[in-house]
């Protein structure tokens, strides 16, 4: 049995996760950031020093862990759990941003996460996922879909100015910026569930719009469908 089901795709910095953050709040829905997925399974093998081609060693990693949530004090996002631990800053790390797309382009792990990723949508409750395959792939049938994006330069600015706000990179605007575009190529050109707008996908482009201004205009699309 499945509830509402509202799939938000795009690339890296696009504000996707802010957003369905928000937007979960307010309709009460379970939200997933699959990308956090991705990102812990990235940890664990950079901790078992298992690479990206090792496919046996990921097979088996992946046997192995248990990634969960946590909603998180504020009420506002989660808390990641790799093992039982909290992995929520770790797994934002540039070293993790930096290894996540080789990880995430092998099969035998988007299988597994997509496979994690259904579960969470069997729950009967209403739910909310972010990622790069949502629409395409993780739920082909929900009913309102978003392609959210917005050009590489605003991206690399508001990850700049959230990393400011944060304290926690070191990372040059223009760091970042070619950081946003290797992703994206990454993400765009793998062979495996590349990043894609579904063809009943609504595309949404939030370079000239505020979050505020983005969130409404799903809300919208939401409320034609509910
Ligand atoms: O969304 P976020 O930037 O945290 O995602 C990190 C990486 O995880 C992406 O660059 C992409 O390689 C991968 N990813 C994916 N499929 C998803 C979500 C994320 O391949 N559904």
């Amino acid at each position: 049995k499945t509830g509402f089901q509202i799939a938000i795709d795009g690339p890296s910095s696009s504000g996707k996760s802010t957003v369905a953050k928000q937007l979960a709040q307010e309709l009460n829905y379970i939200y997933l950031d699959t990308g956090a997925m991705y990102r812990a399974l990235t940890l664990a093998a950079l901790q078992a020093q298992v690479s990206a081609d090792d496919i046996e060693g990921l097979k088996s990693l992946l046997a192995n862990i248990s990634i969960d949530f946590a909603k998180a004090e504020n009420g506002l996002g989660q808390k990641v759990f790799l093992n039982g631990q909290d992995v929520s800053q770790k797994i934002r790390q540039d070293r993790v941003s930096q290894a996540v797309s080789a990880y995430s382009a092998r099969k035998e792990v988007r299988q597994d996460m997509v496979a994690r990723q259904r579960r969470f949508a069997e729950s009967g409750r209403g739910v909310i996922m972010d990622g790069r395959d949502i629409g395409t792939v993780v739920l082909p049938d929900a009913q309102v879909k978003i392609f959210l994006t917005a050009s590489a330069q605003e991206r690399a600015r508001r990850r700049y100015a959230e990393n400011q706000a944060k304290g926690y990179s070191k990372t040059s605007l223009a760091e970042l910026q070619a950081d946003i575009e290797r992703r994206d190529a990454y993400d765009s050109n793998r062979e495996e569930s590349p990043l894609r707008q579904a063809s009943d996908a609504i595309l949404l482009d939030s370079s000239d719009l505020t979050l505020a201004e983005v969130e409404s205009l799903i809300l919208a699309e939401i409320k034609k469908k509910l």
